[in-house]
């Protein structure tokens, strides 16, 4: 199953409830169960009602969610966030957000008002960049306490860590900035990080590297070969899996053209570890990428909405139920603990 940010986080605190533990727990056939992604501080906050993961009472929340899932015979892993750039001052007491360098990502965020445009964030000194390796730290500590199995970084969008890695959004003079071994020295931090506290196979990374935003942070003539050092370097980390979302758009004309055909191929061909497909995949779609070798896994998000019994239907061939759009971020049981398994009578 993979991760979806649902808003039903809806107190003040960004506290896991008890309605999480019901919504995971009904998913916990799903092989691995993904949560919706958790902030790692209170300065990674950039949406409303999400959950956080940085204190003791959060860390308590997603323990009901961890016991229920467990109970059920599943596995969980916890996805953190932090999305840097993409917030906006309505989060902090009117402070504007940080990023890799002081440029306007021209993205929207979603605040307790609706949408808003993003504005020019400050730049992160190297001391706050430290700072934040050191929450994602404390964050993986607290999900392993709070009894998940492993951990999945959120990179993808226009999050930080794609910020950092965009030659348009992080235009730093220092090692944090400049080529590709510069741009992805947070995301390995981060990473080591995590596999300290977690162990081998425990930690997985989630891209989107056909994302197109609607603002600055979209892929460029180096897209592929910065891809190309990436992939190599993550083929020496212990991760439980690399996960890669398909394209939405086509990608004739654009920098990503020359995979278009054999997108998955791509990714396939310069990672040697376990590597996770995701997007708009069906049953039978899935079973076909998995046996012609392109994935050695793949994630379904959409589907499990609104099939919480998704594996049982599959084995069974049962009919799928639709989601209800209207829902996804509403808060509360209805579209989100309400769907009901399929009745065969
Ligand atoms: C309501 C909703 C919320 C989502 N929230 C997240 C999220 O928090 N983190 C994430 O990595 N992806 C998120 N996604 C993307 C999904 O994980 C997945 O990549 C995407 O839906 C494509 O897979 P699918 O076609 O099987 O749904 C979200 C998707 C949906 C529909």
């Amino acid at each position: 199953m993979a991760s979806m940010t649902r808003g039903r986080t809806t107190n003040e605190a960004l506290v896991p409830t008890d309605l999480h533990a019901v919504y995971y727990a009904q998913r916990a056939a799903a092989g691995l169960v993904l949560t919706e992604s958790a902030w790692v501080s209170k300065d990674a906050i950039g949406f409303v009602n999400i959950p956080g993961i940085y204190n003791e009472e959060q860390l308590a929340g997603w323990q009901k969610v961890t016991h229920d899932v467990h109970s059920k015979g599943g596995k969980i892993f916890l996805q953190v966030s932090h999305v840097g750039a993409v917030s906006h001052p309505d989060f902090f007491e009117g402070k504007s957000p940080k990023g890799p360098s002081a440029i306007n990502p021209e993205e929207k965020t979603f605040t307790p008002q609706g949408f808003k445009d993003t504005q020019t964030p400050e730049e992160l000194t190297k001391t706050e960049i430290q700072n934040i390796v050191t929450d994602y730290h404390k964050a993986s500590k607290n999900a392993r306490q709070a009894g998940f199995d492993g951990i999945e970084i959120h990179a993808q969008l226009f999050t930080l860590i794609p910020q950092f890695l965009s030659r348009a959004a992080n235009q730093r003079t220092d090692e944090y900035g400049g080529n590709i071994e510069n741009r992805s020295r947070i995301l390995f931090e981060i990473l080591d990080v995590a596999i300290e506290v977690f162990g081998k196979n425990r930690v997985g990374i989630k891209f989107t590297p056909a994302f197109f935003s609607s603002g600055i942070i979209r892929p460029d003539s180096e897209t592929l070969a910065d891809y190309e050092y990436l992939l190599a370097r993550l083929n020496k980390y212990p991760l439980a899996y690399l996960h890669i979302v398909a394209p939405v758009v086509d990608l004739a004309g654009t920098p990503l053209a020359s995979i278009k055909e054999d997108y998955f191929g791509f990714f396939r061909a310069h990672y040697q570890g376990t590597l996770m497909a995701n997007g708009g995949f069906t049953f039978a779609s899935a079973n076909e990428i998995i046996a012609n070798g392109k994935a050695d896994l793949v994630s379904f998000g959409n589907l499990f909405i609104a099939n919480p019994d998704l594996v049982a239907r599959f084995q069974n061939n049962w009919p799928l139920a639709t989601a209800d759009v209207e829902t996804f971020y509403t808060g509360g049981e209805q579209g989100y603990s309400d769907y009901p398994n399929y009745k065969t009578s």
